[in-house]
């Protein structure tokens, strides 16, 4: 477990918004918002951060009790500038003042530009635009490279991580630093995870659904997870979803699934801006 993942005020538990239309994004923070989420996850890319800010606005809940996070797009980084209107932009967006967490959204090592993005990202905290700032996709030596240059750890790590993709280079890594893990595409929808043999046996032992076994894996071992989700009865049964204390022969067996140990695409050589 990540020992130092409780020191931030993320919630274990955040709805996604990536590949979704607005219209649907709209109607899923909204019921999200009604049955307790308070945690929600967007970026530049997705263009769902002006859906999510008219949700929150219809809702009447404070902005005070949420937690949004947003993401900066590759051809924003290096200059304060560039970094500040970004997150400017999605800010005005979203009709809020502030986000909670900033990230680079890749790492992008081939442009040299995450720490000193990272660096203008502490930078936008210090002028009140963001709370923390964290990174997406990293491997421990980016995150490394983003202490030595600029003194501060991020906060959060959000990476794929699920039982096929295992990252332990990075969860190792996590266990002595002070970043915590936000796992991704924890329930590998569509790979056919759920729905085998393995899944479903571990399910019925622990008195749950496949989706929400792999969600509490995820959470019982630290780390908070960012989930999407296309029905309303999915959303519930994520945000039901407890952290689960696997038998160590459990939790092996679910780790042996691991093929890839580094996500797909591979955060070293994706380019996307
Ligand atoms: N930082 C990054 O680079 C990055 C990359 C990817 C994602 N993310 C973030 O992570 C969020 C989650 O994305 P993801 O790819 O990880 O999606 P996911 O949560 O793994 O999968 C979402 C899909 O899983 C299915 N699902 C959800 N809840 C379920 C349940 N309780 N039971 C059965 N099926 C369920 C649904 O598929 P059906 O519609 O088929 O039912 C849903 O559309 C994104 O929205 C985004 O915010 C970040």
């Amino acid at each position: 477990m990540s020992q130092h993942s409780a020191g931030t005020a993320l919630p274990a538990i955040t709805l996604g918004t990536g590949l979704r239309p607005p219209t649907d994004v709209y109607r899923l923070v909204g019921w999200a918002l009604d049955m307790g989420y308070r945690s929600f996850d967007t970026a530049a890319l997705y263009g769902t951060e002006a859906a999510i800010g008219r949700a929150i606005r219809d809702s009447g809940i404070d902005r005070r009790e949420l937690f949004i996070t947003v993401k900066v797009r590759g051809n924003e980084y290096g200059s304060r500038a560039r970094v500040h209107q970004a997150i400017e932009r999605s800010l005005e967006a979203l009709g809020t003042s502030f986000a909670d967490m900033v990230v680079p959204h890749w790492p992008l090592p081939m442009v040299r530009a995450l720490p000193s993005t990272f660096a203008q990202m502490l930078d936008a905290r210090s002028e009140g635009l963001v709370r923390g700032v964290g990174l997406s996709n990293a491997s421990s030596a980016m995150v490394r490279a983003v202490r030595t240059e600029t003194g501060e750890w991020p906060v959060v790590n959000q990476l794929h991580l699920s039982p096929i993709v295992g990252q332990t280079d990075f969860t190792r890594f996590a266990e002595t630093v002070p970043v915590g893990i936000q796992a991704y595409r924890v329930l590998e929808s569509g790979s056919g995870l759920m729905q085998t043999r393995l899944i479903s046996e571990l399910s019925q032992q622990y008195g749950c659904s496949p989706a929400q076994l792999l969600i509490g894996w995820q959470l019982g071992l630290g780390h908070r997870v960012v989930l999407g989700a296309s029905t309303l009865e999915q959303l519930r049964a994520n945000l039901d979803s407890r952290p689960l204390e696997l038998a160590p022969a459990d939790s092996q067996r679910l780790a042996r699934l691991d093929r890839f140990s580094l996500a797909k695409p591979d955060p070293v050589t994706h380019f996307e801006l």
